[in-house]
């Protein structure tokens, strides 16, 4: 009940004239659970698709990874076994898209409005745009937020990683980042996450306090150490066929309701987030750590070669642009 009320369906008329049975069934496959960010959006989006379109489009969520995880999200899509799917930007690497791991380097966002600044400027169009190289369209971005590092110790100091196997996305950055905290990264996909760490074949992992929470990941983690040293956002793509045999007042209808959906999702991230963090405090499983800056800042030199290392796999001319567009001289 709560989650429809915060999906928004509580807020909208009732459809008086609803079909029975949609002509149109979009199917949304993500890998999180409905009470994230990520979830929400999916959640909010279906609302307000069905109830404008008077129950003509219906849209099928498909959350934690029910219909497909993140080895063959895209691959589901591009084959038109789903309609939509909103992976993690450090996702698209592996598909061919390896400039969208800019968005991974480490401690590179002082805040939100700095993601902005690419996501809703030229740059983040540009992204999308290599998108149809692949068979898909993109159409638009939204935050989860800041990640935060687990383990069974707190993380605080770049020693503090040395020899840990730490589970990352299937991102060469973030790799990398581990690497140059002295920890050894495990890429894995998301779902199977939370049975890695409590199996110890993983020691830790990275990731904002919602996706933490929702996962159980507190039950077999005792530290979680605050350290926002990078950015965890979602691109949402649809498959190019599918979008382009859609009536023009269809594709319309359906991205204006997406565009409410992220809009409404970088709006209650943060609150998510917080929420998230608050109940994990109460839970009192897991020790909570806050970084001193002097903390903060050697993690940051820790990892700051990384921007160099993989300046060649996100592409020259991509890091040109990014640099520009933060004022990073
Ligand atoms: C997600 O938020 O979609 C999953 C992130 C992850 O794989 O860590």
């Amino acid at each position: 009940m709560w989650l429809a009320a915060l999906a928004g369906g509580a807020a909208l008329p009732s459809v008086t004239s609803a079909k029975a049975r949609p002509d149109i069934t979009l199917r949304f496959s993500h890998v999180v659970a409905e009470e994230t960010p990520k979830g929400l959006a999916a959640s909010r989006f279906k609302v307000l698709v069905e109830q404008r379109s008077g129950g003509r489009i219906g849209v099928q969520v498909f959350p934690n990874a029910q219909l497909y995880g993140d080895h063959d999200e895209m691959q589901a899509l591009q084959l038109g076994a789903v309609d939509l799917v909103a992976p993690s930007l450090s996702k698209f690497g592996r598909i061919g898209l390896p400039e969208f791991e800019l968005f991974d380097l480490p401690f590179l966002f002082d805040d939100l409005s700095a993601v902005r600044r690419i996501t809703l400027g030229p740059l983040g169009q540009k992204l999308l745009q290599g998108l149809p190289r692949q068979g898909l369209v993109g159409l638009g971005f939204f935050d989860n937020g800041f990640k935060q590092m687990s383990a069974n110790r707190p993380l605080l100091e770049p020693r503090d990683f040395v020899n840990l196997r730490m589970r990352v996305q299937a991102s060469r950055v973030i790799a990398a980042q581990m690497r140059a905290l002295g920890a050894r990264p495990v890429t894995l996909a998301f779902s199977e996450t939370r049975q890695a760490l409590a199996t110890g074949v993983v020691d830790g992992t990275e990731n904002p306090v919602s996706n933490f929470w929702t996962q159980h990941m507190h039950e077999v983690q005792s530290d979680l150490s605050l350290t926002e040293h990078g950015y965890l956002g979602y691109a949402v793509v649809t498959n190019q066929r599918f979008w382009q045999h859609l009536k023009t007042s269809d594709r319309a209808l359906i991205n204006q309701a997406l565009q409410e959906s992220l809009a409404f999702a970088n709006q209650i991230a943060d609150t998510q987030n917080d929420q998230a963090l608050q109940a994990l405090r109460q839970a009192g499983t897991t020790r909570i750590h806050t970084l001193t800056n002097g903390q903060r800042q050697r993690l940051r030199q820790a990892v700051q070669p990384v921007q160099q290392q993989l300046a060649s796999r996100i592409g020259p001319s991509w890091m040109q642009d990014l640099k520009l567009a933060l004022g990073h001289g």
